[in-house]
């Protein structure tokens, strides 16, 4: 008699448990992956790698499986976003000559960029794990070719350092994804 009462509180109280422990395990996996990302990989800060795995959705549901996923769908944002932002600052008549070239070779590198975001997206869902990773490298020397070419002229400032960094450090986060996946699977 008194189990039948007590039973759907239980279940209930138990539910809520679980939904609430997924958040944390998720929370959890999300901090300790960022750890030890940060720790191999002196590009990689902590707080960026956090803010941006926990800032999509899917993150709440996540195996490291997941994360690297993210990782690589905020790569495929963040490059064609950069592209079209490049294209509009190209309008600008402002830039000398010489940030006018580094521009337009940005514009060509991060162009590449986005089939390149695409196929590792493609060759990570089915586990081809060095294709991906030669997809993602590319991505990341992408980001610093661009920055770089800024830098060669004195006086020239980049108007694309946080966005270049950005995709460089979400690369990185991929590409360590990647490797603890390798590792894993030995
Ligand atoms: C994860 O780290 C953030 C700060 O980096 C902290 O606020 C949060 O409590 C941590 N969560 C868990 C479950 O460890
Ligand atoms: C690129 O990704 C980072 C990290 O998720 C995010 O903070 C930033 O807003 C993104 N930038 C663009 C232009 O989408």
């Amino acid at each position: 008699m008194r189990s039948l009462f007590i039973f759907p509180i239980f279940h209930a109280l138990f539910l809520t448990f679980l939904i609430m422990s997924q958040g944390t395990i998720a929370q959890s996996l999300i901090n300790e992956t960022c750890k030890i990302f940060a720790q191999n990989d002196p590009n990689i800060d902590y707080n960026f790698c956090t803010t941006s795995l926990q800032a999509d959705p899917a993150s709440q549901t996540a195996t490291l499986q997941e994360l690297g996923k993210i990782s690589i769908r905020l790569i495929k944002c963040n490059v064609t976003d950069t592209r079209f932002y490049i294209k509009n600052l190209m309008k600008n008549e402002k830039w000398g000559s010489y940030t006018k070239q580094c521009l337009s070779d940005c514009f060509e590198l991060f162009s590449v960029a986005i089939p390149s975001a695409k196929k590792a997206m493609k060759y990570y869902s089915k586990k081809l794990y060095s294709d991906t990773n030669v997809q993602l490298s590319t991505i990341l020397d992408d980001a610093t070719t661009c920055e770089d070419g800024f830098k060669d002229k004195k006086g020239v400032v980049s108007p694309l350092t946080k966005r270049n960094g950005d995709t460089f450090q979400l690369s990185a986060i991929a590409l360590s994804a990647l490797n603890m996946l390798q590792t894993g699977s030995n």
